[in-house]
């Protein structure tokens, strides 16, 4: 009997159904029996995140201290490479809907610290509460020029001059900075920029979301045509002269205003 035969499989599939759902419910049972706080923390930070992902949360200074291993978590599991691969994946399905001009100004804007730079081995050395924020070390990682690519970045940053973007990149750092971050920039991979925005002494002061909007209005005011734009911080991608989409890439390590 066809129907018969075809029954088994659907049977089959349902107890797998019913067994997967019970494994689930029985590890949340164990873990909320064993340490209800583990679970509440678990909870509170996720919604947290959520919160300051969605820039709801607006302006903080330092992750509370009760989602420093989340965070911790986050940044060092798999959680925080497959949020990158999603943004980048977004990204470039955006990117391929655009018709560029082929004149060399379709830009793509890019940050560069936990944007195409990841500075986790720093953050794993001092810890991952903003709290621990030390200006002298985080001036002798930078120094190192020793940041490794985020390596989603780094692919959508490839594809995108595939497909005929100029790319820009404009970042906080100091212009004194210049050399070792060109340094950094080409050991984790990256080539061919158009053009690398470092804070210049005129911009001291400023506010990163009105030096930012500034130097956009520049690139625009120059005929170029920006698109997309790329960065962990709301200060990258909000202002003026915004691109036609600013993607957010995931950042509960640190707020800039
Ligand atoms: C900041 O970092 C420097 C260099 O690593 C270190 O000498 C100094 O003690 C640190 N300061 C604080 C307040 O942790
Ligand atoms: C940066 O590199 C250029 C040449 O590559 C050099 O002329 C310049 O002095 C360097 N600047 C600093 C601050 O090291
Ligand atoms: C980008 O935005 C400008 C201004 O809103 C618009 O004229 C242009 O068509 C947009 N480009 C794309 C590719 O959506
Ligand atoms: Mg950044």
């Amino acid at each position: 009997m066809a129907s018969g035969q075809s029954l088994v499989p659907t049977i089959l599939l349902l107890l797998l159904c019913i067994v997967s759902t019970a494994v689930a419910n029985s590890i949340i049972q164990v873990v909320s029996g064993d340490r209800k706080i583990q679970i509440d923390d678990n909870l509170y930070c996720d919604s947290w995140r959520l919160s300051i992902e969605t820039n709801n949360y607006g302006v903080w200074s330092t992750v509370p201290e009760r989602c420093e291993s989340f965070v911790q978590d986050y940044m060092t599991g798999y959680r925080y490479q497959s949020d990158l691969e999603f943004v980048a994946s977004v990204s470039l399905t955006f990117a391929k809907t655009v018709e560029l001009a082929g004149d060399g100004k379709d830009v793509w804007v890019f940050d560069i610290d936990e944007t195409l730079l990841s500075n986790l081995p720093y953050y794993a050395t001092i810890g991952f509460g903003t709290e621990t924020y030390n200006e002298t070390s985080w001036d002798e990682w930078v120094a190192s020029g020793e940041a490794p690519a985020l390596v989603p970045s780094l692919k959508l940053y490839e594809e995108l001059q595939q497909l005929g973007f100029t790319i820009v990149l404009l970042t906080g750092r100091d212009e004194y900075q210049r050399n070792v971050t060109v340094k950094n920039l080409l050991a984790a991979g990256y080539t061919d920029w158009e053009t690398l925005f470092l804070r210049a002494t005129s911009d001291e002061g400023k506010k990163a979301i009105v030096y930012k909007s500034e130097k956009r209005a520049e690139l625009i005011s120059e005929g170029y045509r920006i698109h997309g734009n790329s960065g962990d911080q709301w200060s990258d991608l909000l202002g003026y002269a915004v691109a036609n989409r600013s993607f957010k890439i995931p950042d509960p390590l640190y707020y800039i205003s």
